[in-house]
């Protein structure tokens, strides 16, 4: 039987790399007897396998990859039963809680599967001994192993050497612009029930599973000050105020949710409504025009793992499509996918390994979609269909906008920890490069739009290949960069070098712009902005940022939120900086330095960060701030602990 070749193959490659023999006489023993054994006996005997590697002397590290070399081989010859293995070992040993270990190794996916079905993938095609191993171990496994060097590996092959033009960015004609609204972060919580625990101890708040496990005491009974509980809804962009719900009938809750929201919940879709609505109201008393919309990611709820499921994914996804399309009619909208529209969360497989069946789905839903609504062509729609929900378009000015879907950068995704050492397994970064230059040889400027940050949540290798892309081909050719995810009003600052003496003035790049979002989750108040554009250069000038304080709906009586213009990027930070120039990286630079130097500034920028909002911690008395200035001028995942580790 094939199998059993494999296994003798596989045996005596692993043979040399366990550190005891037992492991691998162990092994042996269980998988040549497993013509005879059941399923159920294999199993058990795989399970305590692993279990006695803690016995011995291996290093916490050394268990973690002898662990992850196990699962190769039953990966290739019973791939079944790694989800049940590795779920019950991990049980067993109380490795992570029980919700925990089922919803890593256990949970339905889309073909009826397991979430172990993309640990198997992994599992078959990782290096377990090598850097693969060591990173999965650092990065799933909540540092089993130390943070492995990131390799030395370039893209550098696939660009034409830089001509000296490409070295200065081309001055903006200033007083000359156009705006484009920029939106971020959803969320939908689609089970959003008024009346439901805010202050729960288990999962989300604000669903009907939302709990707090202690009973309450009747003296700390909110009555009387929250008074928001309508059960309300936009009909026809109409506000229409519904009955009034009688939340306090339920004395188990310690405190009910209002109709608009909570700091400690996602959106509901009348939230949704509400933020699409200031915008659309702002732009018709101002007369303003935005010639069209960015959507940096994140349409999906954070509830629990087991709370989410294949057809939530698809109608929230669908939702608040439709929400935008409804109320941002004709403007096209420019959308990437983030981290949790996907299912199962956060996963997703390079196009070119046999395994992309389980995802594109999505990319076959997003492409149907965003042409369906207008927001982008017949070609981009294509485009997105094969590449993961990526495009490139050119809009009507002649700005290029490249549209990037960050899961293959994403240090939760499975299929990333195969080849890891390989610069680009997904090909979404030769797309990227292709774009660039074919932008470059056109003089053409580009907006690059994707939801993760690379210093925040990325693997450390991608990071530092896509810095290596945005120095080749700035300041001529990029123009923006815009992200989501953090949830916090937020820009990066890119310089060139390594190590924070590298942070002067000279060596800055470039930066990224991150947005703030609309779900006030978790203690931020709900907020868009728009940019004003140069039609020269497509610089941003400034940035307008706009809040509603969300805690002043919890005791309105149900009215609707009021929505108001919080600050300028240009006025935000007194920098002095020329009206004639764009909001670029060394403005950003100026202003981490402010951030750097005073707590004033820290204080200024927390403000924004989370506008306003009644959790915003104190700078000056507190260490809430301390790591702001390495968090504002670090791109990279490297960049970012070298920084904190000072
Ligand atoms: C484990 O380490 C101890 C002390 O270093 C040593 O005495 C023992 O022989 C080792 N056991 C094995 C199985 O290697
Ligand atoms: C986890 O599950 C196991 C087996 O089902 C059970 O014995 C154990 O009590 C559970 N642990 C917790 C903390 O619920
Ligand atoms: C990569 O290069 C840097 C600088 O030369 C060096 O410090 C680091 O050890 C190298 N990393 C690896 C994995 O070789
Ligand atoms: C921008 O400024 C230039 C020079 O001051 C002027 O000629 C031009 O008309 C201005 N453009 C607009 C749109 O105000
Ligand atoms: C929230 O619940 C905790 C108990 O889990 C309690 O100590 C706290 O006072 C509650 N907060 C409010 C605002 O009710
Ligand atoms: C009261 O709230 C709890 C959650 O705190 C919930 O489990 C229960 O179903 C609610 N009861 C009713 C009658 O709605
Ligand atoms: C809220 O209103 C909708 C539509 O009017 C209705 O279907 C629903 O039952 C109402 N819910 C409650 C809790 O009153
Ligand atoms: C939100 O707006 C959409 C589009 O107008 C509408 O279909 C939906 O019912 C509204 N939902 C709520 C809760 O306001
Ligand atoms: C991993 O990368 C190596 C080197 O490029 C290549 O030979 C190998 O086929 C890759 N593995 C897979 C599964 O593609
Ligand atoms: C930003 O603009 C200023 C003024 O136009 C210019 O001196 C500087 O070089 C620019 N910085 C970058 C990173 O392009
Ligand atoms: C809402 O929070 C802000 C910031 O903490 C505070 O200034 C304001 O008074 C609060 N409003 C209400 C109605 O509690
Ligand atoms: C910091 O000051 C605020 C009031 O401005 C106060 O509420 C808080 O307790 C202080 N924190 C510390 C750690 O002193």
């Amino acid at each position: 039987m094939l199998w059993i070749y494999y296994l003798l193959v596989l045996l005596s490659s692993l043979a040399s790399c366990f550190p005891t023999t037992k492991g691998k006489e162990g092994l042996a023993e269980l998988l040549s007897e497993n013509q005879v054994l059941s399923d159920n006996d294999i199993i058990r005997n795989i399970v305590n396998e692993l279990k006695s590697l803690s016995s011995g002397n291996l290093s916490v590290c050394d268990q973690c990859t002898t662990r992850l070399a196990i699962g190769k081989s039953l990966s290739i010859l019973k791939p079944d039963l790694v989800s049940p293995v590795f779920t019950q070992w991990c049980i067993d040993t109380a490795y992570w809680s029980n919700s925990t270990c089922i919803s890593t190794f256990s949970r339905n996916t889309v073909d009826s599967s397991y979430t172990g079905t993309n640990f198997g993938h992994m599992l078959s095609l990782m290096d377990p001994f090598g850097y693969d191993g060591q990173l999965y171990c650092h990065f799933k496994e909540s540092g089993q192993c130390p943070k492995p060097l990131t390799p030395n590996v370039t893209l550098s092959d696939k660009w034409p050497p830089k001509q000296p033009k490409h070295n200065v960015a081309p001055e903006p004609s200033w007083n000359d612009t156009f705006n484009v609204l920029h939106i971020s972060d959803f969320h939908v919580e689609l089970d959003y029930t008024v009346g439901s625990e805010v202050n729960c101890t288990n999962s989300m708040c604000c669903t009907p599973h939302s709990k707090n496990k202690f009973a309450r005491k009747t003296e700390s009974i909110t009555e009387g000050s929250l008074n928001s509980f309508y059960n309300s809804s936009y009909i026809d962009d109409t506000f229409v105020k519904g009955s009034y719900i009688d939340v306090f009938k339920n004395t188990s809750v310690w405190t009910p949710a209002t109709t608009f929201g909570s700091y400690n919940c996602d959106a509901p879709e009348i939230l949704i409504n509400s933020s699409m609505n200031s915008i659309v109201e702002y732009m018709e008393k101002n007369s303003l025009n935005y010639d069209f919309a960015i959507f940096t990611g994140d349409l999906l709820d954070h509830d629990e793992i087991k709370y989410t499921s294949y057809d939530l994914t698809v109608e929230s996804e669908e939702l608040v499509f439709r929400d935008m399309k409804a109320k941002l009619k004709n403007m096209p909208v420019y959308p990437v996918l983030g981290n949790h529209d996907m299912f199962p969360y956060g996963e997703l497989a390079q196009e070119n390994h046999g395994f992309s069946n389980l995802f594109t789905w999505n990319d076959e839903l997003m492409a149907d979609l965003w042409q369906q609504y207008g927001w982008i062509d017949f070609k981009a729609s294509k485009y997105a269909r094969k590449h993961y929900s990526g495009y490139s378009v050119e809009t009507k000015r002649g700005l290029k906008i490249i549209s990037l879907n960050s899961n293959t950068w994403y240090w939760k995704n499975h299929y990333a920890y195969w080849n890891a050492s390989q610069p680009d397994t997904f090909g979404q970064f030769e797309f990227l490069i292709n774009e660039l230059v074919e932008s470059e040889e056109k003089d053409q400027r580009v907006w690059i739009v994707a939801h993760i940050p690379f210093a925040t949540d990325s693997l450390p290798l991608p990071a530092n290949l896509f810095v290596e892309i945005v120095e080749r081909f700035s300041p001529y050719t990029i123009a923006g960069i815009f992200f989501g995810h953090t949830h916090l009003d937020q820009f990066e600052v890119l310089y060139s070098g390594s190590g924070k003496d590298s942070k002067t003035i000279e060596n800055v790049l470039n930066h990224a712009w991150i947005s703030q979002a609309i779900t006030p989750w978790i203690q931020n108040n709900p907020s868009w902005r728009y940019y004003t554009v140069d039609k020269k250069t497509f610089s941003i000038m400034d940035a307008y940022n706009f809040y509603t304080k969300l805690n002043e709906t919890y005791t309105n009586e149900g009215s609707e939120p009021i929505w108001e213009f919080e600050y300028s990027s240009r006025e935000g930070y007194n920098i002095d900086w020329p009206k004639t120039s764009p909001l670029n990286g060394t403005y950003w630079h100026l202003v981490a330095e402010k951030v750097r130097n005073s707590p004033k500034y820290r204080q200024i920028y927390r403000n924004y960060a989370m506008r306003f909002s009644p959790f915003v911690p104190n700078c000056f008395n507190s260490t809430d701030c301390e790591n702001d200035y390495c968090v504002l001028t670090s791109f990279t995942v490297d960049e970012y602990q070298d920084c904190i580790e000072k």
